[in-house]
């Protein structure tokens, strides 16, 4: 494939599902200038923020008639089998097919878009939405270094992007970036829970919480050279009251093992839904 617009974001783009996260990608896209007469959209009941947004930009809502550049499946799993059959004859053998449906596999993608070679399996996070989304992706072996290079591109475009050598760590990527969100939004609810416990009014307790786990997150991404041991070590002294609650967390049956426990079952999830 010839560098498709790998910078320019004008290759030739079919989005199918756009819903939290395909919503969330596209307008990440068009806000990185991404040329929406290069964007086509798929989507069976869409919703009157992307209807207005397809009135505002100008891209395309209906079947591609070429076969494009990039195919993006961001469907929910169990809508795969009716996309794929809808779609597979649009997916030519230059046709880039980006997943981030989780839980499928590079190879079942593969099987459903026979004239398509190159596959990226992506697992992005909710906070793609703000920009500030963690995105894991793994390539099949077709993919070229173009190919993967403009993949990287557009999850650029909502946050920061890794790639896994292989997909096999996929569902460990899944435990901890893609489901991660809930977990801190649970920590928010935990936080707001003590602070009730402790006397706080209700509403009260919740605007802390959420204050502090917003302006925690905030200050760690504008410390990127501080790691976040440092940073709690930094605020921290001995024998203070963050030291105190600093114990129990840090204990041997303390927040470790139980995210750990957590995590674990989150993997196991993800593997028992992937095929
Ligand atoms: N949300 C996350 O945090 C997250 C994180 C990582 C990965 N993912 C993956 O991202 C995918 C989308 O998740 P989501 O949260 O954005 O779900 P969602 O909000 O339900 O969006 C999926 C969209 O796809 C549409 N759709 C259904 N059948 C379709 C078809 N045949 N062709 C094209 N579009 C179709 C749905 O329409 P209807 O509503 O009318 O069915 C919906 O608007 C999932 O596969 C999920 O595994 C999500």
């Amino acid at each position: 494939m010839e560098a498709p617009g790998v910078d320019r974001f004008e290759a030739f783009l079919v989005l199918a599902g756009a819903g939290r996260m395909g919503g969330a990608m596209l307008r990440a896209w068009l806000g990185r200038g991404y040329d929406p007469r290069k964007i086509s959209v798929i989507e069976p009941r869409p919703s009157p923020e992307i209807i207005e947004l397809a009135q505002a930009t100008g891209f395309a809502m209906a079947a591609p008639s070429r076969p494009p550049e990039i195919l993006v499946l961001a469907m929910k799993p169990q809508n795969l089998g009716e996309a794929a059959a809808a779609l597979a004859p649009f997916a030519g053998p230059d046709t880039l097919v980006i997943s981030i449906l989780a839980g499928k596999t590079i190879a079942n993608i593969a099987a459903r878009f026979p004239h398509a070679t190159a596959i990226v399996r992506a697992m992005p996070n909710l906070a793609a939405a703000v920009g500030r989304g963690m995105a894991v992706l793994a390539a099949s072996v077709a993919a070229t270094p173009c190919q993967r290079a403009t993949a990287a591109a557009l999850f650029a475009a909502t946050g920061r992007v890794e790639w896994l050598a292989g997909e096999d760590l996929i569902d460990a990527v899944t435990a901890i970036s893609g489901s991660g969100p809930a977990y801190v939004f649970c920590l928010t609810e935990a936080l707001a829970s003590a602070g009730a416990a402790l006397g706080l009014p209700a509403g009260i307790a919740a605007r802390l919480a959420r204050a502090t786990v917003e302006g925690a997150g905030e200050l760690m991404f504008q410390c990127p050279e501080s790691t976040s041991a440092e940073l709690r070590e930094n605020v921290t002294s001995r024998g203070g009251t963050t030291a105190a609650a600093l114990e129990v967390l840090m204990a041997q049956d303390g927040l470790t093992p139980l995210i750990e426990r957590a995590a674990k079952a989150a993997k196991q999830r993800a593997a028992a839904l992937s095929g």
